[in-house]
């Protein structure tokens, strides 16, 4: 038997970008039909216990989507052996999460865009310090790795 698939999606802080692709992910798993455990986390603790960033609700909510209940939390210990898929929102996250990982890590550790064609080993750049243009062009990547993401799993990954 193979354990139910389970996704924790990484960035840095676990207010913009995270949060985002967790609720694209959350969409795209419910449109395809696909029972999915999903959570979030940031490789820094320094927003821990924090809503997300206002302008990543404000474009989440214009997409139909309310994370303003989210909450943010750092990739712990146990995440590495409770996911299936522990996925990076960019290199630096990828290259944190491969030093971070215990002996006895079982999660398959990627990058998003990976599963995006054409795009494969880019990160989803960080809008935090940008304009609120910047949450735009996040959901739209983070989309696009959601629904390849749900492919990849849905075929086995
Ligand atoms: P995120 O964005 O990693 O997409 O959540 C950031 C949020 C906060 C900080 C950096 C990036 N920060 O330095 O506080």
């Amino acid at each position: 038997m193979t354990a139910r698939p389970s996704v924790l999606l990484v960035c840095l802080g676990n207010i913009c970008r995270s949060p985002l692709a967790e609720a694209a992910l959350r969409a795209e798993a419910a449109r395809a039909g696909i029972d999915l455990e999903i959570d979030s986390a940031g490789t820094g603790g320094w927003h821990a216990g924090n809503a997300p960033d206002r302008r990543a609700q404000a474009v989440a909510l214009r997409h139909g989507i309310d994370i303003s209940g989210y909450r943010a939390r750092q990739v712990m210990a146990a995440d590495f052996t409770r996911f299936t898929h522990i996925v990076a929102l960019d290199e630096d996250n990828l290259a944190d999460l491969r030093r971070l990982a215990p002996a006895g890590t079982t999660a398959t550790i990627g990058l998003l865009l990976d599963h995006v064609p054409g795009r494969e080993g880019q990160g989803v750049r960080d809008p935090y310090y940008g304009d609120a243009d910047g949450f735009d062009a996040t959901w739209a990547d983070v989309s696009a790795g959601a629904r390849g993401l749900v492919r990849a799993i849905a075929a086995g990954a």
